[in-house]
């Protein structure tokens, strides 16, 4: 324990890891010649969800006790599990939410959620927040926030740290499978994911943004976190459906499919975008027979169904 309460190690909170990994009967796979398994990154912790424990396990241990600040926009999974890991070990948290239009309305479910867990929320416009990483910025935000002391996170929580910890997701698919593939947001999950696949493996990313950017900040955090760039991967940009938080029926329809099918709940605003394009691979026989898929199951569904 640190001085002030706060639990120092994240092991008092039990992770499941390795995360379980499991083979799926999906006839429509079946049909191309490719087995499909899900890493289930949802299940290392009920409320650090997947690469959330990934990506902010590193950085509350280097935390070390003093308050963590982060940003989000109002649906953010980063920013919920913050707050519940703020919760769980005794830190303060502090959420710089996108969007000051929001501070005079009710707050939606999940900076509710955020708030109940003792995060403190900061609103700021949206042309402040595009410029939270410029350091003038920053600390004009960090006093506004009375945040001056905190550990700051980066919105979607993909730093270096988060990076190296995510290498121990590829590490775990090691000797499993051919193909590991995630869903990318700012892309640290899959910047780690494929250095820590070793050879012979190789990662593939499905980015839920439009834009075509995420090649270069995946390059730009490998070289950041290791030094340059590390194992074989690949971004495929259809299937991000019109954008983040873009869904439409066709998505909706085989997302609840796929639960029916398997009884896995579907997180629409990434898994459910991967899942679908790599059904969509499948068939267009991207995959040569007999290939193994390890699809990763970065999240669940918020709120719970
Ligand atoms: C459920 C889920 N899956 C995937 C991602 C993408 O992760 P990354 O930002 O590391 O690409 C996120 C965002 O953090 C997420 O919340």
């Amino acid at each position: 324990m640190f001085d002030n309460g706060a639990v120092t190690s994240l092991d008092a909170l039990q992770p499941r890891l390795p995360s379980p990994l499991e083979e799926i009967v999906d006839e429509r796979f079946a049909r191309c010649g490719v087995r499909l398994l899900l890493k289930r990154d949802d299940l290392i912790h009920p409320e650090l969800i997947g690469n959330k424990w990934r990506k902010l396990a590193p950085n509350l241990t280097a935390a070390a006790g003093r308050p963590v600040l982060t940003f989000g926009g109002a649906y953010s999974n980063h920013l919920r599990a913050t707050a519940a890991a703020g919760r769980l070990l005794g830190l303060e948290t502090v959420g710089v939410v996108r969007g000051d239009e929001l501070a005079g309305r009710p707050l939606n479910p999940s900076l509710a959620r955020c708030a109940a867990d003792g995060m403190r929320l900061h609103f700021v416009d949206r042309s402040t927040y595009r410029r939270k990483t410029e350091p003038d910025v920053l600390a004009a935000l960090l006093r506004e926030a009375g945040a001056e002391e905190a550990y700051v996170v980066p919105e979607g929580g993909s730093n270096i740290r988060a990076v190296r910890g995510c290498r121990a997701l590829g590490e775990e698919l090691r000797g499993h499978c051919d193909v590991a593939a995630v869903a990318c947001g700012t892309g640290g999950t899959l910047a780690g994911l494929a250095a820590g696949l070793g050879p012979g493996r190789r990662a593939l990313g499905v980015p839920v943004l439009k834009g075509g950017f995420l090649t270069r900040e995946i390059r730009a955090l490998q070289h950041a976190a290791f030094g340059g760039p590390r194992g074989d991967w690949s971004l495929d940009d259809r299937f991000h459906f019109g954008g983040y938080a873009r869904t439409g029926p066709e998505l909706e329809s085989f997302a609840a499919d796929f639960e029916d099918r398997h009884a896995v709940p579907v997180e629409r605003l990434y898994v459910a975008k991967l899942l679908y394009g790599l059904l969509t691979l499948a068939e267009e026989g991207a995959f040569a027979r007999g290939t193994v898929i390890a699809a990763v199951i970065t999240g669940r569904p918020f709120p719970a169904p």
